[in-house]
């Protein structure tokens, strides 16, 4: 076997089998009019701003024919980039989300594991007044970078958002997705329960 096929392999076991962090799952070749999407400024956490979807109509009329979820999300909101976000885990109850990208903003996420457990006291909420907290880690030496990806405008991306992730934007852009999220259910036990239809 090639090495570069037993890397792949490796790859792909830690990925999927052992460790999904993310799984893009498709791109589609068009985006939404995402000033249709934007509706009602929710919380953010400085340059991370989540708003309510103005127009559900025109969302299903999209993505309908697109996608479909056997296990209904707690949320579905449009969610503006603006800046980079250091590595966090998101708010509880938010376990995974999938992201439908429609401004990439040149964005790379990465995911991190703790190189040794982090006690709450080490752990800062993300942003000051910011509902509901999420856990930020900043302390870099505890965190060991895994893998990243980079993203195209009409990917749909699975990603376990209980990990530790970052993103990296062109602060120049706005990265702008569509966001289902769950909590409680782990991202293995999603993958199973998203039908991409197209
Ligand atoms: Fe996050």
């Amino acid at each position: 076997m090639g090495y570069h096929r037993l890397q792949f392999i490796i790859k792909k076991y830690k990925t999927f089998i052992l460790d999904l962090m993310f799984n893009k799952l498709k791109n589609y070749h068009s985006v939404p009019d995402w000033t249709r999407l934007k509706g009602d400024y929710i919380h953010g956490y400085g340059g991370f701003d989540i708003y309510t979807i103005k127009d559900f109509e025109y969302l299903e009329i999209f993505f309908k024919p697109l996608i479909s979820f056997n296990i209904k999300p707690i949320k579905i909101n449009y969610i503006e980039i603006s800046t980079n976000i250091d590595p966090h885990i998101d708010a509880y109850p938010f376990t995974a989300v999938v992201n439908f990208i429609i401004e990439p903003a040149d964005a790379i996420t990465s995911f991190y594991s703790k190189k040794e457990s982090i006690t709450f006291e080490n752990d800062e909420l993300y942003g000051t007044g910011a509902f509901p907290p999420i856990k930020k880690y900043d302390n870099d030496d505890k965190l060991e970078f895994c893998d990243s990806f980079t993203s195209e405008a009409g990917d749909f991306i699975l990603l376990d958002v209980s990990k530790v992730h970052g993103v990296e934007i062109n602060e120049q852009k706005v990265r702008r997705l569509v966001t289902w999220r769950w909590g409680h259910f782990k991202a293995e036990h999603l993958l199973k329960n998203i039908n991409i239809l197209f």
